[in-house]
């Protein structure tokens, strides 16, 4: 049967509930790591003995004035590691570096009775260093070569060929920095060690068993030695789905040398100096148009910037490959993916992993060829979209391709975006110092692992002879709601209040070998499991009740707690009646649960296949406001339909959708992440390493109106209870703001003028743009701009080197870096 045909007439999904830990979160008495640490006795605290330089060999680390600090107990170095000095899955991250390879890199860390003892003693380690030269930059490392891991590309017919017969060709650089998690809760891990050798790690990490089997190997102990507990995280975002561990592994050599409680909390300054972050990109492309505007070749070598080791840079770069078509149908393409090797944290998953990076890409190429086209971008996007048939470049059939149009459609009614786009236009003819802008963008976003043995998931779910209900599931908790999901899951699933459903932490010792909460697919697969669960148990005891009330069990229901059978609607028993009965029958009231996501294949190789269960789509509109003086922008207005199926609870959704949202607006307008890339002793540092130098949306940066649709009668067939991903795709919405600031700034140039906006479009950013929009009015250059982070603007003509262009329009341009642009790379080594 399917999840459709099953779902009750009352479900307990698909109605607003609060988030289960609303009130914790609000009142301060939700527990975090760190919280149960500050609740146990003897705890030692642990503290970093962080490298200053960005590149640096250990020549001599002397910890012996550190031992002598009152309250010091140990300084563990790498000759504590019991087993094996690496905390990563690649082999490539040791826990204790003999070289330092960015600045923040800890080379030891000091175990204290409380937190200044740690870190007094951290500051009295005395370390000799031999400075190495150092790469701070994507494009340092690409002049000196430097990358690691594979090279990939998604291809599909002959984008030479298509090229080169193509009327409209144009190229360009587009490069764009990373993003800081800045989830609230920093890293934080809290190990203990019983009398048996046994652990137990507390740990903020999206991914138990991945910590569980990081501080196994450390250690060198088996799986089944180690027991990782989430209670929550106070938001992860990607950042703790590998990084976590490490600090787990430390706690845990910790614990295990002392036999005392270990905790270990990152400051947020240190959080933000020695954690990795999204991947910036730095990408060069050339594209063609037919003289209808519709795409005919895209060819792009992506080249992320890794930093100093591999972790997730991989997975990240295929989704970005996998998400350059967005919405848009690309018959011909090549798209090229490397990681650059520098001396910075170790860029990592970061909500969309991958794929807001690639979609970036083919956003950017159609926001600045629609004015060369002589197109609406609106228009230009729309005559793009898949319809139904057509393949992704990677050969995955586009299923539901009309939905996205639908979609289109409907945020442009809500919108009302006609009506708008004359509202603002009339209002830029009437002002020359501020200007506004309107766009709409679609998302199509792939929901589940690129790695198919990812799509697994398992549940425990306990029923007690009082009828009430514990479940464990492998995914963790975040903020994000799944535990909410849970619970009505459940609920729905065995037919009582979502109040009889309590939910336990997640414990590697529960439900074993899981996969991270990531991708978006936490609801999907352990909800399959956790329903799997229930199932099994609903239909051992509706033959208990079912003898009860005198009919077959299938002629059971049970809803709200309350059992009847079909035609004796006056006859009812508890839940709970019934569940004592079972007890006292001997029927199993537990059971585990499993579910594995079905249909999927894919060749990490060729890069082809069918990845994705389904895809999750949304539209969003925005209008902005820019000064024309400061660049500084408002936020007037978004607009947004997002596709999440069925929903399994309407009111979580719709927080997603706007954190994304806003979560992606920061990204793309006003977190700018800046790197001393001087040669100075600072170089390397992270300049922006705290919330007064690092820009992040608060309430003054919301939009003043903001409207979130939940499309309707989209369930999604085979998914749970018909309920689609909801926590990625929404980041995505927020092009379309960055599409809006560059509308508004071409009102300040001529008619046709195509805008190259820096990203993050900062208001510093949109001050230089708008600067070049006036000069190009009135004929001239424009002042030179001084900051690096913004594209200079150079045209075919007068860029030396630059890549002659075919353009039907005459009108190529470059920006950037080398020139010309680069389109063919090396095979890089492992
Ligand atoms: N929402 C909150 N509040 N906090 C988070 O850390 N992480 C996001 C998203 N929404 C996150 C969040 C990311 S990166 C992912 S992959 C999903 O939630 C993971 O949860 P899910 O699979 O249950 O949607
Ligand atoms: Mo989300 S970046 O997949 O943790």
């Amino acid at each position: 049967m399917s999840d459709l045909a099953t779902r009750p007439a009352a479900p307990v999904v698909g109605r607003s509930h609060p988030h289960e830990s609303a009130a914790g979160h609000v009142t301060g008495e939700a527990l975090y790591t760190d919280d149960i640490a500050q609740r146990t006795a003897y705890a030692l605290t642990a503290w970093p003995v962080a490298s200053p330089h960005a590149h640096a060999r250990v020549l001599r680390l002397d910890t012996e004035a550190a031992l002598r600090i009152p309250g010091v107990v140990r300084v563990l170095t790498s000759a504590d590691v019991p087993a094996v000095n690496d905390a990563g899955i690649k082999g490539d991250e040791p826990l204790f570096p003999e070289v330092a390879q960015f600045v923040g890199h800890a080379v030891a860390w000091v175990l204290g009775e409380d937190e200044d003892a740690a870190r007094a003693g951290a500051a009295a380690v005395e370390v000799e260093w031999e400075v190495l030269p150092s790469l701070v930059s994507v494009d340092d490392a690409i002049a000196a070569g430097s990358f690691q891991g594979v090279v990939r590309t998604v291809r599909r017919g002959d984008p030479d060929v298509a090229l080169t017969n193509a009327p409209h060709v144009f190229e360009g650089v587009t490069a764009f920095e990373g993003q800081e998690h800045f989830y609230l809760e920093t890293q934080a891990a809290l190990a203990f060690v019983d009398e048996g050798g046994q652990l137990f790690v507390h740990s903020s990490t999206q991914h138990p068993t991945e910590a569980q089997e990081i501080v196994a190997h450390v250690l060198g102990l088996s799986s089944n030695d180690v027991t990782v507990q989430v209670a929550r995280m106070g938001g992860g975002f990607g950042g703790k789905e590998m990084q976590s561990h490490g600090y787990a592994a430390i706690a845990a050599i910790g614990t295990l040398l002392t036999g005392r409680p270990v905790r270990l909390r990152l400051s947020r300054a240190l959080d933000l100096v020695m954690t990795g972050k999204r991947h910036g990109f730095h990408i060069s492309w050339r594209v063609g148009f037919d003289d209808d505007g519709r795409i005919l070749a895209l060819k792009a070598v992506l080249t992320s910037d890794g930093g100093w080791c591999l972790d997730m840079s991989e997975p990240v770069m295929a989704r970005a490959l996998c998400h350059v078509d967005n919405a848009y149908f690309i018959p011909n393409i090549e798209a090229v993916g490397r990681i650059a090797k520098s001396n910075k944290t170790s860029q990592t998953a970061f909500r969309g992993f991958g794929g807001p990076q690639g979609m970036l890409l083919i956003e950017d190429v159609l926001g600045r060829s629609a004015p060369l086209l002589g197109l609406d971008p609106e228009e230009l996007r729309r005559r793009n979209f898949y319809v139904d048939g057509q393949t992704t470049p990677y050969g995955m059939p586009v299923r539901h391709a009309h939905r996205i149009e639908r979609i289109w459609r409907e945020v442009g009614e809500r919108s009302d975006f006609a009506a708008r786009r004359a509202e603002v236009d009339a209002f830029n003819a009437r002002h020359d110092d501020r200007k506004r802008g309107l766009a709409i963008t679609p998302v199509k976003f792939g929901i589940s692992f690129n790695l198919v043995a990812f799509n697994q998931a398992g549940a425990l779910v306990h029923v007690y002879k009082d009828g009430s209900v514990l479940i464990n599931h492998g995914g963790t908790e975040m903020g994000q709601g799944l535990n909410t999901k849970m619970i009505q899951v459940a609920a729905t699933a065995l037919g009582v209040p979502y109040d009889s459903v309590r939910l336990a932490p997640t414990r590697t010792d529960k439900v074993p070998n899981t996969s991270a909460t990531a991708a978006s697919s936490g609801a999907d697969l352990n909800g399959g499991a956790v329903k799997n669960a229930c199932e099994q148990i609903i239909e051992r005891i509706a033959d208990v009740a079912g003898g009860m009330l005198g009919v077959q069990g299938r002629d059971v229901r049970i809803s709200d707690g309350v059992v009847r059978a079909l035609g004796i609607p006056d006859r009812e028993l508890t839940f709970a009646e019934v569940v004592g009965e079972a007890y006292r029958r001997r029927i199993q009231l537990w059971a585990a649960g499993f579910y594995r996501t079905e249909g999927l294949h894919w060749d990490a190789n060729t890069m082809s296949g069918e990845p994705f269960k389904y895809f999750a789509c949304g539209a969003a509109v925005t209008e902005v406001e820019v000064d024309g003086y400061t660049g500084a922008t408002s936020t007037r207005r978004v607009d947004i339909v997002h596709d999440v199926g069925d929903s399994l609870s309407p009111m979580i959704d719709i927080g997603q959708i706007e954190g994304a949202y806003v979560q992606g607006l920061g990204w793309l307008t006003l977190e700018d992440l800046r790197w001393d890339e001087s040669d100075g002793p600072g170089r390397g540092r992270l300049l922006t390493s705290s919330a007064s130098t690092y820009k992040l949306p608060s309430f003054s940066e919301m939009p003043v109106e903001f409207n979130v649709h939940l499309l309707q009668d989209a369930a999604e067939e085979g998914a749970v209870y018909g309920s689609k991903a909801v926590g990625e795709p929404p980041f995505m919405l927020a092009f379309s703001a960055r599409e809006a600031l560059r509308d508004a700034v071409a009102a300040y140039g001529p008619v046709g003028y195509s805008v190259e906006l820096a990203s993050p479009a900062t208001p510093e950013a949109l001050y230089w743009a708008i600067d070049r929009a006036r000069a190009a009015a009135d004929g001239g250059p424009g002042d030179a701009d001084p900051s690096s982070a913004s594209p200079s603007v150079t045209t075919a003509d007068d860029a030396p080197g630059a890549h002659p262009s075919t353009s039907g329009s005459g009108s190529t341009r470059t920006t950037g870096l080398p020139s010309p642009v680069a389109l063919a790379v090396d095979p890089v080594d492992d």
